[in-house]
């Protein structure tokens, strides 16, 4: 039996989009316990990221089972997929024997999900910032600044990334372009330093949330009350539906207040306060 474990993640944290990411401190477990049946489900993310490893080192896939604890909601732009790909990915690696590195298990995951906002984070832990170049992954991993919490809040419903994704357009104007290469590096900056007065202008974005909020419906009156209530900055986590407030680690009240509020938006949301994690996917029992 090998049991994995590995954090949620958010991406974009506003402007960045498909390169900025952070990973969470709530997590899913995984074991893969050997079987005497094949796995019945082969479109499970975290059975194909395996079997993908298995592949590329030229071995058969033994017959195991896959269990998991949940606790990333799944499909609410919390890197639920990252997470199985990565859990997938570094069983696989270990199952197999294909001694792969940490960089070329990023390389397959990225494959596999597409962008590596997600998948960077899941794999290292703390705040992240990923380019794809000429396909290959580039990464820079900091651990993230401790002074910051944040305020996760999700509704009852899902939204898949693919629909999404299809709702932003082919082409911007070179003026949002220019405005969000500004705050992104400028959030970079603030994530680094962990300077929360520059978060508050550095979470603008003018290239996704503005056409995906017709998705999630209290986009706008939950970042507006996120941010009388003090928070540093508020942004749709991923893809959507999740949006996370970053508050500063003493802020207080903040949780009360928001979960009352939150109770006369329609979608039955969830608020959780959690820490950034530094910890990467791992392996705890082999
Ligand atoms: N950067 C991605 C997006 C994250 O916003 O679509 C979701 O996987």
């Amino acid at each position: 039996m090998m049991e994995v474990v590995v954090k949620a993640t958010t991406a974009n944290l506003g402007p960045g989009f498909d390169c900025l990411g952070l990973a969470l401190d709530i997590e899913n477990r995984v074991r893969f316990i050997k079987s005497h049946k094949d796995f019945s489900d082969k479109n499970n993310m975290i059975y194909m990221a395996a079997k993908k490893v298995f592949d590329i080192a030229g071995k058969n896939m033994p017959m195991i089972d896959i269990e998991q604890q949940v606790g990333i909601p799944v499909c609410r732009g919390l890197g639920s997929s990252a997470a199985c790909i990565a859990a997938g990915c570094i069983a696989g690696n270990i199952m197999s024997g294909a001694n792969l590195s940490i960089d070329e298990l990023i390389e397959i995951g990225t494959e596999i999900e597409g962008h590596p906002d997600n998948i960077v984070p899941a794999f290292l832990g703390g705040f992240t910032v990923s380019s794809m170049d000429e396909g290959k992954v580039v990464y820079y991993r900091r651990e993230a600044y401790e002074g910051f919490k944040y305020a996760v809040m999700y509704p009852e419903y899902t939204l898949p990334t693919s629909q999404a994704r299809g709702v932003l357009p082919k082409e911007i104007a070179f003026g949002d372009g220019v405005f969000n290469v500004g705050k992104a590096s400028l959030f970079t900056a603030a994530m680094i330093a962990g300077d929360g007065e520059l978060l508050k202008y550095a979470c603008k974005d003018k290239l996704h949330q503005r056409y995906r909020k017709s998705l999630v419906p209290g986009f706008d009156e939950i970042v507006d009350k996120a941010q009388s209530l003090g928070a540093l900055a508020s942004f749709l986590s991923g893809a959507g539906p999740t949006i996370i407030a970053i508050l500063s680690k003493d802020e207080k009240g903040f949780e009360i207040a928001m979960r009352e509020h939150l109770k006369s938006v329609k979608g039955n949301w969830t608020l959780k306060v959690v820490g950034a994690s530094n910890e990467g996917v791992k392996i705890v029992t082999d």
